[in-house]
């Protein structure tokens, strides 16, 4: 289980938390950390390479949700050191652990870079989301809790760059498929035409 942490050296703390317990939150932190750092230099990857007619405004929000990215990573190092573990936070390591496909290198309009980054935050708010519940679970309520505040941010930040795309309006029948009217208007057109 070493590339997941768990068979690093722990150091003596003092702290209210069996040390099963926290080798096994240590891991959940470690993970993240290493798709938190992947996914803020993503991030700022789009904001230094982002072109078109939205330049200047999606290079300054790129920018505020790296730096917001940036103050996670801290966060979750520091609960693992808290903790009585070692964060595993360098570059290396985040490549080999992270969750996130590479960032595209072929793509230049805005749109195609906010598409790009809401993959990503899906997959990272995912990842967060199971790591409250598993946190928890394990009796760590203050992890959860630091979970559950990345969490909230980043489904902020996930509408913010979903509302960039969010061009057309789908209903949710009560069965829970979604459906596009502007495919229900085109078919309607259709049925007409016959
Ligand atoms: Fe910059």
């Amino acid at each position: 289980m070493g590339s997941n942490g768990r068979s690093q050296q722990m150091h003596y703390t003092r702290i209210d938390l069996s040390q099963d317990i926290r080798v096994q939150v240590i891991a959940f932190l470690n993970q993240s950390l290493a798709s938190t750092l992947d996914l803020k230099t993503q991030v700022k990857q789009a904001h230094w390479n982002v072109k078109g007619m939205d330049f200047y405004q999606l290079h300054s929000l790129f920018d505020e949700m790296a730096s917001e990215l940036e103050e996670f990573v801290d966060m979750v190092a520091e609960r693992v050191t808290a903790l009585g573990g070692m964060a595993m936070g360098t570059a290396r390591i985040a490549a080999s652990r992270s969750i996130l496909p590479e960032f595209p290198f072929d793509i230049l309009e805005g749109q195609d870079f906010v598409t790009a980054l809401a993959d990503r935050y899906a997959m990272y708010a995912k990842e967060v989301r199971e790591a409250i519940d598993s946190t928890n679970d394990l009796g760590d309520a203050d992890t959860a809790d630091l979970y559950t505040e990345i969490s909230r941010a980043i489904d902020k930040r996930l509408w913010f760059l979903e509302a960039h795309l969010q061009t057309s309006v789908e209903t949710v029948s009560l069965n829970g498929t979604a459906d596009s009217p502007v495919e229900v208007s085109k078919s309607k057109k259709a049925r007409a035409k016959k």
